[in-house]
């Protein structure tokens, strides 16, 4: 299972499980990624704004050395927020931390611009505390940036981050690439089938972060997971990746513990029960209103995710 791989709409393939970094703390993700690809992770996910792709990039020079063949591993990385108004110069910086002459897939890590001048290299703010956007950018602007990279063989694949499906109606009539991927918080607290369904419609690939509920993984303990965990004798990490893989996506698992990433690719198939049970405990938070958003908060940037102010 763990060596699943979807299609994406270039015709490459995506290994079903990665290696998360985000709030892998220097010191540890160098290890993390090095160990990850030594027991046969295929996949890594990094970001610019998760300020370790140097690290990031040592790990997978030691992967390298140790025989890892960069055709046969698949990386993403993203363009971060401050940086929209100048896609291929982040890219560059990202290439140069990660070590790597290209990257299987570049994100445009969220839909809106912030002040590239601003008070904070990422994360700028008006004197007010609020983010400083700049709100006369539109994402199609940097989409077109996006799609002017494939030509320079420095990403194999382009795609987004934290799009719901009013960013990507306004995007798809204006573009000329369809974005392979949609990287979205995901998990059964968090269905974001609407999304889901649309990017499916279109060919677009959905890759799931914070499948676990992210720090301190509060998923673990949601009754109908744990139900399904003791039935099929398996982990609640094992059922909440492997929900993703029975839905058609791919799946980012962040840990810095060797044992952990190790376990994590312990799926299993889960059959029609099972997403039922699953699909059932998403469809009641949902009619009471209480889905559960770990990442999205956090971001500290009012979205109208998912399509709601
Ligand atoms: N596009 C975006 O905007 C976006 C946003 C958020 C995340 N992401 C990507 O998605 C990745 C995954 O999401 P995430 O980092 O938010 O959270 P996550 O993978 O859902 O959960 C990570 C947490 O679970 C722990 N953990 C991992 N495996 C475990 C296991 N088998 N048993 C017990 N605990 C375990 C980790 O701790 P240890 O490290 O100590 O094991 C960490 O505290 C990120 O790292 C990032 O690459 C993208």
């Amino acid at each position: 299972m763990a060596d699943t791989r979807f299609k994406l709409n270039t015709g490459a393939e995506i290994p079903a499980l990665g290696l998360g970094t985000w709030q892998s703390d220097p010191g540890e993700v160098k290890r993390a990624v090095s160990y990850a690809f030594s027991i046969g992770y295929k996949h890594i996910d990094a970001a610019y704004c998760y300020a370790n792709e140097d690290e990031v990039g040592d790990g997978l020079k030691e992967a390298f050395d140790g025989g890892v063949k960069r055709e046969d591993i698949f990386v993403t990385t993203k363009l971060w927020c401050t940086y929209h108004s100048r896609v291929e110069e982040a890219l560059d910086k990202s290439l140069k931390s990660l070590g790597l002459d290209y990257v299987d897939l570049y994100l445009v890590h969220w839909p809106i611009a912030m002040n590239p001048n601003g008070n904070h290299e990422k994360f700028p703010k008006l004197p007010d505390g609020s983010r400083d956007l700049v709100k006369d950018w539109s994402h199609i602007q940097t989409w077109k940036s996006m799609e002017k990279l494939l030509a320079t063989g420095k990403v194999k694949a382009i795609g987004v981050a934290n799009y719901s499906v009013k960013y990507l109606e306004e995007l798809l009539p204006q573009a000329t690439v369809i974005p392979a991927v949609n990287q979205i918080e995901n998990h059964p607290s968090l269905p974001q089938q609407e999304i889901v369904d649309f990017c499916k419609s279109k060919g677009i690939h959905i890759t799931a972060y914070s499948p676990l509920g992210s720090s301190g993984s509060p998923m673990f303990t949601a009754e109908p997971v744990v139900e399904v965990a003791k039935k099929r004798n398996a982990t609640p990490a094992s059922v909440l990746l492997s929900y993703h893989i029975a839905r058609g996506s791919s799946v980012l698992a962040k840990s810095v513990n060797p044992e952990r990433i190790k376990a994590n690719r312990d799926l299993i198939t889960l059959d029609d029960s099972d997403m039922k049970t699953l699909t059932d405990y998403s469809n009641e938070l949902e009619k009471s209103g209480k889905l559960m958003r770990y990442v999205y908060p956090a971001f500290g940037v009012q979205l109208g995710f998912p399509d709601k102010p």
